[in-house]
């Protein structure tokens, strides 16, 4: 097992501890950020072999970049999400982080980055939840969000794989991500843009597929919603993903669904931990082509129970309609406690320690 070791130059400006309490009393999504980042460098010598060196915890702050930087021109680049959690004990936790550095081994691949052994990927984490440890926020659904990526740094125009890359990783105190309380979200149907095609980056998780789901984003909210799912034209309408989560549907006779890994599809840990405790609760889970029109059709007969959205930062979060430029898709009403909030309850205490965690998921 590969390992490097993490040199410390700790900030000379740290957030004090008022300005810390102030941002954890309630922090949002996104908005703020811890003292420190892990950084990993990354480089091809004359012999065209590369390597991960000078592995370091320095103090989080704007990246020198060279403007001919080959991420800012051809988006060489993949992220991951996950999250650090506080038990009641004070200790601090993960959730399958190294399913975490295996996908992105995977957006790698796809985007002709180089590979990170998982064992720097995780050192890289524990390092930095240990220095920022007082940022991990302990409120009611709340944790401290890690947002690992790698860019290609390599300051070169011509469009080939970048020899130099860096690896981070920064930390963010975060709360619900769609603000507030946990409400039903409404979700507006891309009719124009698709999020990904055969053989293009879907299941990778690169920038690129965000940055192609914004202008549908907007237009979601435009007409009020939180957030744009995305259909494949190309295969009779199947549902494919949110702007940045995957899509689940519980139907009354006991089959919970969603779309199959088929290459568009992101393979979300949190969309994978949702059919395990989804099957240990006697659900029947397909992994399944899903289309737009089996959902209207089983809202209309009554089949249709539930519709959520799951993701590291969404964790779960159930979808009261689907708009569209026709009419909405109502979600019915729950007819006693829903599966979606079972399942919420079982990931969430796990996570945050209050319910065993029997499948080793926490490191
Ligand atoms: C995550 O859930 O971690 C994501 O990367 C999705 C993004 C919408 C925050």
């Amino acid at each position: 097992m590969e390992t490097l070791t993490f040199r410390r130059d700790l900030s000379q400006h740290p957030k004090s501890e008022t300005e810390r309490a102030e941002i954890l009393d309630n922090p949002g999504f996104g908005n703020y950020f811890t003292d420190h980042t892990a950084v990993v460098d990354y480089s091809v010598n004359a012999q065209g072999e590369g390597s991960w060196h000078d592995a370091r915890i320095e103090p989080y702050g704007p990246i020198a970049l060279d403007p001919s930087a080959a991420v800012l021109h051809y988006g060489q680049e993949i992220f991951e999400g996950l999250k650090a959690y506080r038990h009641a004990d004070g200790s601090i936790w993960t959730f399958r982080p190294e399913a975490n550095a295996k996908r992105l081994n995977t957006s790698a691949r796809r985007l002709a980055l180089p590979e990170l052994p998982e064992s720097v990927f995780l050192d890289a984490l524990r390092e930095l939840v240990s220095v920022d440890a007082a940022w991990v926020p302990s409120g009611d659904g709340e944790a401290l969000y890690l947002r690992p990526f790698m860019i290609a740094t390599e300051p070169f125009l011509g469009v080939r794989p970048a020899r130099e890359v860096s690896f981070r990783v920064i930390a963010s105190p975060a709360g619900n991500y769609f603000g507030g309380e946990l409400h039903p979200v409404s979700i507006w149907l891309s009719e124009h843009y698709a999020r990904a095609g055969r053989g293009g980056t879907g299941e990778a998780k690169c920038g690129g597929n965000y940055a192609a789901s914004l202008a549908a984003q907007l237009e979601a909210e435009a007409h009020g919603c939180q957030q744009v799912l995305f259909l494949d034209p190309f295969n009779d309408n199947a549902v494919d993903e949110l702007g940045g989560m995957n899509v689940f549907f519980v139907f009354k006779d006991g089959r919970i669904v969603t779309p199959e890994l088929n290459g568009n599809i992101l393979h979300g840990v949190t969309r994978s931990s949702v059919l395990e405790i989804a099957k240990e609760r006697g659900l029947t889970t397909e992994e399944r082509k899903i289309t737009l029109q089996e959902w209207k059709d089983s809202v209309a007969d009554g089949s249709l129970a539930e519709v959520f959205a799951c993701g590291t930062a969404a964790v779960i979060t159930p979808i009261g309609e689907l708009k569209t430029t026709t009419g909405s898709i109502v979600t019915p009403e729950p007819d006693g406690e829903p599966h979606w909030k079972a399942i919420r309850e079982e990931l969430l205490g796990i996570q945050t320690g209050t319910r065993e965690d029997t499948r080793g998921w926490l490191t």
